[in-house]
């Protein structure tokens, strides 16, 4: 097989690394996987090669395993590396914050010391909206302040970015995007991959997936209350696809860049804001189903509202979200009526 264009996906086998490796394929790159399938399944990767009628090269590790690691890094050539590996449940990280910082500081310093070791000189890391908090004003700009994490999940997000920016500035060859995403939702047009919600999902859409479904009894809404226009939390959805082409527009700029120390952090949203409640009336009409659903107490760490400025990433990677929240929906409907059928 060619070597050309080869990029690692660690966490390829999750929701937005699953999608993104698609977007990759479709672009011209080779996508090679390193997954552990901690919070994923092997049948994920069927679905993949199922769209893209071809095989994907994966390897089953833990990307915090030097061993496995430097063996992939020495049988492949990468441009560039897209790291997706970590553990993402907040609540799960505040009961159990040594397997947060453990797995995801650990897993990034073994990434970055294998990519210094072999000549890999473009990372694209997975951050996120947290890294905000509550802001002070909207839309968020990347220039927003940080503010102190309100989990373990959301810190180890704050302290991988420190670390990366530290390295880029160090002697190391290393380039650098932090991506910060906000709050994606749906699924392949297909429906061959989605989300994989373990457990019960913490994520609004796919606890209304599950409950138009009928898997989940009743859906809470956590507060009414709130100083928006209906009273429920605002957040900015954005469609996987879109944010999975946002990670290949950014190792091809990533690529294109010659100051060997270039660092910079994107939002990727959609620069909208959207209700609890706009996302259940949505979801009821392209579903065509009535929810089981009713109002309760806030939710304590929920913030009452964010949304993204996401001008410096249309104008910097010439990326451009296209799809809607109500498509979104619609891919997700689809992509739980084939969870329901395997199931
Ligand atoms: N989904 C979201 O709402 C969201 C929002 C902001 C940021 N993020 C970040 O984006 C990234 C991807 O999120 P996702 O929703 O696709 O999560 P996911 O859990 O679906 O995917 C992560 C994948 O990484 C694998 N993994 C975890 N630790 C590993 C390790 N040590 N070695 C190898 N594989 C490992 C898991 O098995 C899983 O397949 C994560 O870093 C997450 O923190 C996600």
């Amino acid at each position: 097989m060619s070597n050309s264009k080869q990029v690692l996906v660690t966490g390829g086998a999750g929701y937005i690394g699953s999608h993104t490796v698609i977007s990759l394929v479709n672009a011209g790159y080779q996508p090679i996987i390193l997954d552990d399938f901690s919070n994923s399944t092997p049948e994920v990767i069927d679905g993949i090669q199922d769209i893209l009628q071809k095989s994907i090269i994966i390897y089953r590790g833990d990307c915090r395993d030097w061993g496995m690691l430097s063996s992939i890094f020495d049988k492949h050539k990468f441009e560039g590396v897209i790291h997706f590996a970590a553990s993402k449940a907040v609540g799960e990280s505040v009961e159990q914050p040594l397997l947060y910082y453990g797995n995801n500081l650990d897993s990034l310093m073994v990434l970055l010391k294998a990519m210094e070791q072999f000549k890999v000189s473009n990372l694209v890391f997975s951050s996120s909206c947290t890294v905000y908090g509550q802001p002070d004003e909207l839309p968020v700009t990347e220039s927003t302040e940080r503010k102190s994490a309100a989990s373990p999940y959301g810190n180890t997000k704050k302290i991988c970015e420190d670390i990366i920016l530290d390295v880029v500035s160090s002697t190391a060859d290393l380039k650098a995007v932090s991506l910060r995403y906000f709050n994606p939702i749906g699924a392949h047009p297909s429906a061959k991959i989605g989300e994989l919600p373990l457990g019960t999902p913490n994520n609004l859409v796919p606890f209304v997936a599950q409950t138009a479904a009928g898997i989940r009894e009743v859906l809470t809404v956590f507060g009414d209350d709130y100083n928006t226009p209906d009273g429920t939390c605002i957040r900015d959805y954005i469609h996987v696809m879109d944010l999975s082409d946002a990670h290949v527009q950014s190792l091809t700029y990533l690529k294109k860049q010659s100051n060997s120390s270039y660092y910079e952090v994107f939002n990727l949203g959609t620069g909208k804001g959207t209700s609890v409640m706009e996302v259940i009336k949505t979801f009821e009409e392209v579903a065509g189903v009535r929810l089981n659903y009713r109002v309760g107490p806030r939710r304590e760490g929920d913030i009452e509202q964010i949304f993204a400025s996401v001008k410096k990433a249309e104008e910097v990677l010439n990326w451009k979200t296209t799809k809607t929240m109500k498509q979104a929906l619609v891919d997700t409907w689809k992509w739980q009526q084939t969870l329901s059928k395997t199931k």
